[in-house]
């Protein structure tokens, strides 16, 4: 079966994370949010890969290109203009001819897809969409079933007072082909608004496929940082300390896991890294800087006895002496905060900013 990863349309929730590089391209754990999705696909035996993009992306083509390096057989499939989640779909169509896996770019998620894939193998519909259950389903769209798993009714980011189950479209559908004269082409046209609903109407069978195994999309940074910590407990040890190439650490540097240091780092003397800690490649921490809770890209410099602690601070930044970062705090690339500078709880630093 192939996938078609939609990893189009507008980023704005996630900013000032994505002003220079796509979603797609954010790092999690170090690698591309990307790069994960596309080996969730190869657990489950999918290789034949499509990415459905607005524009040309140098950043992914470049990291991955045809996808041979990461053995899968990706192909990009770009819209002249965003065509939303089904247009882009239809935009790929050539490339498609039999059943198929459509994931939103923007999730990451334990689901068994291939017990998903049997499921509507099994049911014959023309759709199954993935149902996972959320604290919050406003900002998703809703769907309800009858006792069959059968989809009677869509709602798209309803009101609380329109909440009638807190199930919601996990992004992830096994579609057939023939969707695909639902949608028309070359116009904005999307699944949530424009061919699910139309095909209940027309009595069309969609199945829900619950599940509740992990779930996340990306869609704020809150999400983004909630996601890189689950993955680092995932796949590094509670107190592991993870040295993703040659780097040089301090002896008298205090790492405590969970922590990944990326190739390049300079840990300088009497710092101190308290897990869960994401250091990209090529950073350096200064002096008795005290590093606790972060996601760190690549490139930054973390000067003499500087305070982070639970923030996101994207690639090159620089980090003055004495100065503190705390309490969800998310800088752009290459901000510069000044010696001694106490940002406030929660502040969004925009790209190129000097604070
Ligand atoms: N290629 C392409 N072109 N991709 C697009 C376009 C487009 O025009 N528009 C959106 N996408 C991609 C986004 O990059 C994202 O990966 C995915 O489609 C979903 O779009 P979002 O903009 O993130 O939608 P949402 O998060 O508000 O809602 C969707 O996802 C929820 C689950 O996370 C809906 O499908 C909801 O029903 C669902 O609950
Ligand atoms: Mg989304």
């Amino acid at each position: 079966m192939k996938a078609i990863i939609l990893a189009g349309g507008e980023a704005t929730r996630l900013r000032p994370l994505t002003h220079n590089i796509p979603k797609a391209m954010v790092p999690v754990l170090n690698r591309p949010f990307l790069e994960h999705l596309i080996n969730y696909l190869k657990k489950h035996k999918i290789v034949d890969v499509i990415l459905a993009m607005g524009q040309p992306s140098e950043q992914i083509q470049n990291y991955f290109g045809d996808g041979s390096g990461f053995d899968v057989r990706l192909t990009y499939s770009v819209e002249d203009f965003p065509l939303g989640t089904a247009g882009a779909v239809r935009n790929a169509e050539k490339l498609l001819d039999e059943c198929f896996v459509v994931l939103n770019g923007d999730i990451l998620t334990a689901l068994d897809l291939t017990a998903m894939m049997n499921f509507h193998r099994e049911k014959k519909p023309i759709a199954t969409i993935a149902l996972t259950p959320v604290e919050n389903p406003t900002i998703y769209g809703v769907v309800e079933t009858d006792g069959q798993s059968r989809v009677r009714h869509f709602i798209e980011k309803p009101h609380w007072s329109e909440v009638t189950t807190n199930m919601i479209n996990a992004g992830i559908y096994v579609l057939e082909p023939d969707i695909l004269s639902y949608v028309a082409s070359n116009t904005f046209f999307s699944f949530e608004h424009d061919v699910f609903p139309p095909l209940l109407e027309k009595g069309r069978a969609i199945y829900g496929y619950p599940f509740e195994s992990y779930w996340i999309d990306i869609g704020t940074p809150e999400k983004y940082f909630r996601l890189n910590r689950d993955l680092l407990l995932r796949y590094i040890g509670d107190k592991d300390v993870k040295l993703e190439g040659e780097s040089f650490v301090h002896p008298s540097a205090q790492i405590e896991g969970p922590a990944i240091i990326g190739e390049s780092c300079f840990i300088d003397r009497d710092s101190v890294i308290k897990g869960p800690a994401i250091i990209g490649p090529g950073c350096q921490i200064g002096q008795g800087a005290t590093v606790e809770g972060v996601v760190l890209w690549q490139n930054c410099e973390v000067a003499k006895e500087v305070k982070l602690r639970n923030c996101i601070i994207a690639s090159n930044c620089y980090i003055g002496q004495r100065s503190e970062i705390l309490d969800n705090c998310v800088l752009g690339d290459r901000v510069k905060v000044k010696e001694g500078s106490k940002l406030p709880k929660g502040a969004s630093i925009q790209p190129n900013e000097v604070v």
